[in-house]
């Protein structure tokens, strides 16, 4: 695919386990300056909704898969700044804006200024009609489960890197959609940075 970024291979051990990052979750909002290696960037992408050894990292209502991930990167070890798509099935991003959008999505996010200053931020979307279409409205309640899936691996993926993160629910929907320039329904975005 033309400007497709390969990221690198995800790892599948580390040096902690995964009760002591239920351990040590918590909401971090302060970050250490400085950037995140592409390495970190990967791994986080790949926990998000990578494809593991069966599917995905994350369950999904009837494998309907509605969830999109999106990276904002701000200060990543040779990654452009910029707005990306992140493709599971190649482990791989696309760009989609190539300039620095941290402060216009810290704005769309009511000014939380956590998304300005951490050097990434992970959007997850929907596109509801995935799901709604096999399940009708229960597939909306079986979306922001997932949801809270992704979330958690976000969570627990950053404790595991040492990196800090908070999941972001209140910011303007319509103007988040417009900074992505994304069809589908933002419902998390989850800046990580270094504690
Ligand atoms: C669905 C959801 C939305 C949230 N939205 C925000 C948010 O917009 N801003 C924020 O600072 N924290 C947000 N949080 C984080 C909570 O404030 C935090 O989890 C809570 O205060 C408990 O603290 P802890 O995560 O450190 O245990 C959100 C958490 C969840 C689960």
């Amino acid at each position: 695919m033309a400007g497709e970024i390969k990221l690198l291979k995800p790892k599948v051990k580390g040096s902690i386990s995964i009760e002591e990052t239920l351990d040590k979750r918590r909401s971090v909002r302060d970050y250490k300056k400085g950037p995140l290696s592409l390495e970190e960037a990967s791994q986080l992408l790949w926990a998000a909704s990578g494809k593991n050894l069966y599917r995905r990292t994350a369950p999904s209502a009837g494998a309907t898969y509605p969830l999109e991930t999106y990276l904002v990167a701000g200060e990543i070890d040779g990654l452009e700044s910029g707005l990306y798509h992140y493709t599971y099935s190649t482990h791989s991003l696309e760009l989609r804006k190539g300039e620095d959008i941290r402060n216009q999505l810290s704005r769309a996010a009511l000014g939380q200024r956590m998304v300005e200053r951490a050097p990434l931020s992970i959007a997850i979307a929907a596109d509801y009609g995935r799901t709604t279409s096999h399940y009708g409205q229960r597939g909306i309640r079986y979306i922001h489960m997932e949801a809270g899936h992704v979330g958690q691996n976000i969570s627990l993926q950053a404790i595991a890197l040492g990196l800090g993160t908070v999941m972001i629910g209140a910011f303007d929907d319509k103007d988040v959609k417009e900074v992505l320039e994304i069809e589908e329904e933002p419902l998390y975005i989850i800046p990580v940075g270094r504690v």
